[in-house]
């Protein structure tokens, strides 16, 4: 099966590297027009390698967490493509810490851009998206939001909050044929993780079934499937991406 995304609009945040950098490569060789989003100018490298490529890009910068930022990318994407199919909210970060020991500003700014820029985001697109009577709205979970992770009390209830934000718009817009579904990845290598010390890693990765971390291009092509017309009867769904480290 080929998943065919030719004649669709799609949103990604986040999009400079990683995952969402993979993710609108994926949508883009799918044949979606992709507008890229993150906070300074680095996307606008990815959106060069699409058009390299042969395909139709648009990199513009916002922090997912400024509403009026956002409001910006989604009126510009309405202008410049006529319509918007595809929201994939994946921009986030981590400032871990054990409870005891956490910042109010390290709560406060994970909340900010993993939670509060996914309600902004999707906000934003939703109005486009019921009056096509169609769409497709894909966040970024994380297995930290199924399982917990010491020391991630903050990113772990963003991302088990995304699940809930989630499961509720899907009941809400199913009526306009909108879909509203979650990828939970695992341990992805991204700069995310980079950091974490080899000897952390291989215990991690003792745990993980499928016995590798996962790939960028592993989540995005979950993400790929969610977007296509194949997953058309599927809303309101996790799908884990974590190579088995959690059922
Ligand atoms: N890597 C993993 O193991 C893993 C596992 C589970 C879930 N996830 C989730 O997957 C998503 C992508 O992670 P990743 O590993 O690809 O991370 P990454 O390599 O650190 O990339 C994060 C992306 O988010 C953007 N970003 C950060 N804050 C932003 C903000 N306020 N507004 C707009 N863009 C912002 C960054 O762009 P700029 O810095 O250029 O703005 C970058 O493009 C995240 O939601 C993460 O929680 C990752």
């Amino acid at each position: 099966m080929r998943l065919d995304l030719s004649g669709k609009v799609a949103v990604i945040t986040g999009a400079s590297r990683g995952i969402g950098r993979q993710t609108a490569l994926t949508l883009a060789g799918a044949g979606a027009t992709v507008v890229l989003t993150s906070r300074g100018d680095a996307a606008e490298a990815v959106a060069a390698e699409v058009t390299a490529a042969g395909g139709q890009a648009l990199a513009l910068a916002a922090d997912v967490s400024d509403a009026e930022a956002v409001k910006r990318v989604i009126d510009t994407t309405n202008e410049r493509f006529g319509r918007l199919d595809i929201l994939v909210n994946n921009a986030g970060i981590t400032r871990d810490q054990l409870l005891l020991r956490m910042k109010r500003d390290d709560w406060d700014a994970v909340v900010a851009t993993n939670l509060t820029g996914t309600f902004l985001c999707t906000q934003a697109v939703l109005k486009t998206m019921l009056k096509q009577r169609s769409g497709r709205i894909i966040s970024i979970s994380s297995v930290v939001g199924q399982s917990g992770n010491p020391g991630q009390t903050n990113y772990a209830a963003t991302k088990a909050g995304i699940i809930g934000f989630s499961k509720a718009l899907a009941r809400e817009v199913a009526s306009r044929s909108i879909t509203v579904n979650v990828v939970a990845p695992g341990l992805i290598d991204t700069d995310m993780t980079r950091d974490i010390s080899s000897d952390a890693q291989k215990n991690w990765t003792s745990a993980i079934p499928l016995g590798r971390l996962g790939t960028p291009e592993d989540v995005a092509a979950a993400v790929c499937f969610l977007a296509s017309d194949a997953a058309g009867y599927i809303t309101g769904q996790v799908l884990a991406v974590n190579g088995g480290m959690y059922a």
